[in-house]
């Protein structure tokens, strides 16, 4: 794989249960997506838009196929992989699974808090306003990605 090529898949299937319920979701899918490329996924609800972002999310274990993310193989990865992988993604959920309790930038707060993020990449407290450390993007940087002007609302008023 390519250092330009962030994701690959090759004859990438996906099934949820077991029989006589199996359902098969993915067929042989097949893509290759460079660094910095924006791709929008269409398709009709069902089609398994989800279920192939998950498995690019490194959310659940890869069944058949191949699938690189970020140099890895996933397909028979192990979990300390595939949460190194994720732990390197940007993902927003369909269901964003928010606290409404908490204001948008606390929200993104509580989630560099956990991964161990320096106090100068979080959003100030007091403010609620993002305080990247430089322009740079990447390891060691992290911009709040919600309107500055919205990230005190909480998440349900911060989409309007
Ligand atoms: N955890 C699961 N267990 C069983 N079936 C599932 C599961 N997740 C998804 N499915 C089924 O897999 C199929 C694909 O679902 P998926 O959510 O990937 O579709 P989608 O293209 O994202 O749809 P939408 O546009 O509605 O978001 C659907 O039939 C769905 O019911
Ligand atoms: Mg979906």
């Amino acid at each position: 794989m390519s250092a330009d090529v962030a994701i690959a898949a090759e004859n990438v299937s996906h099934h949820f249960g077991s029989p006589p319920l199996r359902k098969q979701v993915l067929f042989d899918v097949s893509v290759s997506i460079g660094r910095g490329e924006i791709v929008i996924v269409t398709g009709p609800s069902g089609s398994g838009k989800t279920t192939f972002l998950t498995l690019v999310g490194a959310l659940r274990s890869t069944q058949d196929g191949s699938l690189r993310v970020l140099g890895e193989e996933l397909r028979g990865a192990s979990e300390a992989t595939l949460v190194r992988v994720r732990r390197r993604i940007g993902y927003i959920f369909q269901a964003h699974n928010l606290l409404d309790a908490l204001t948008a930038s606390q929200n993104v707060q509580m989630a560099l808090q956990t991964a161990g993020a320096p106090a100068r990449a979080r959003p100030s407290a007091r403010s609620g306003r993002s305080r990247p450390s430089g322009s740079r993007r990447g390891r060691g940087t992290t911009r709040t990605r919600c309107r500055a002007d919205r990230s005190s609302a909480s998440p349900s008023r911060a989409r309007s």
